[in-house]
């Protein structure tokens, strides 16, 4: 048999929707589910094993072809920009990167430069300067929100999922900057190497999206 075709998988909140999809289909995920701390595990009734590994670590194995396909989130691929097929938006995971300022603060107008913190600086590049739009960005490590209560910034740009945090925290977003869902990403060796296998998977993955 084929060495396995080697799937890495972004944990935390993407991990359980990832698993479901993979049980719908019919594999057998015991081993992931009963994982302890091993990172590397089997799935039943596929020649496919499962790596779990932080979101940007997903794109880097995936781009090196360590592991040929990777779930992992929009957000994470537009700020890393790798090489690699974005094949299936995968339906779950779903938020969106959004501005955000205090409440009742004015962002738009004066005539010095706004201060941006984030946690995505190139995400946030771009968009300020597809508005042409000069920003200075701070980039932040945890609870961006923290910055504009702090006065570091007077906006930030970050993920919105239900806008408790925001909500909880006095702030509100003034512009929805995109929406963001996981993807299913393969690399472009693998794409070559191993077609009809990857092909067979993007198959069974698209027939049980959704629903
Ligand atoms: C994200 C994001 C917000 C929060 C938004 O952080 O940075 O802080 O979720 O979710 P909400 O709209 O449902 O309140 P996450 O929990 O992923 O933690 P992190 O700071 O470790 O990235």
């Amino acid at each position: 048999m084929d060495k396995p075709l080697r799937i890495a998988l972004t944990k935390g909140r993407l991990e359980k929707d990832t698993i479901g999809l993979l049980e719908k289909i019919g594999y057998d995920c015991t081993q992931v589910r009963e994982k302890g701390r091993r990172l590397i595990l089997p799935i039943g009734g596929a020649n496919i094993e499962v790596v779990l590994a932080k979101a940007n670590d997903v794109i880097t194995y995936v781009e090196h072809g360590v592991c040929d396909m990777g779930v992992v989130g929009k957000d994470t691929i537009m700020e890393m920009q790798g090489k690699f097929f974005e094949m299936v938006d995968l339906g779950f995971g779903k938020c969106k990167f959004a501005l955000a300022t205090k409440k009742g603060s004015k962002f738009y107008g004066g005539y010095n430069v706004k201060t941006i913190a984030t946690k995505y600086p190139n995400v946030t590049r771009n968009y300020f300067e597809s508005k042409g739009m000069d920003v200075e960005i701070v980039k932040i490590e945890g609870s961006v929100e923290l910055a504009p209560l702090l006065e570091l910034s007077d906006a930030i740009v970050d993920i919105v999922e239900t806008g408790t945090t925001l909500k909880e925290n006095g702030l509100e977003v003034i512009e929805d900057v995109c929406p963001i869902s996981a993807r299913l990403i393969v690399n472009m060796a693998s794409m070559k190497m191993r077609q009809s296998e990857i092909e067979a998977f993007v198959k069974l993955i698209e027939e049980n999206i959704g629903g």
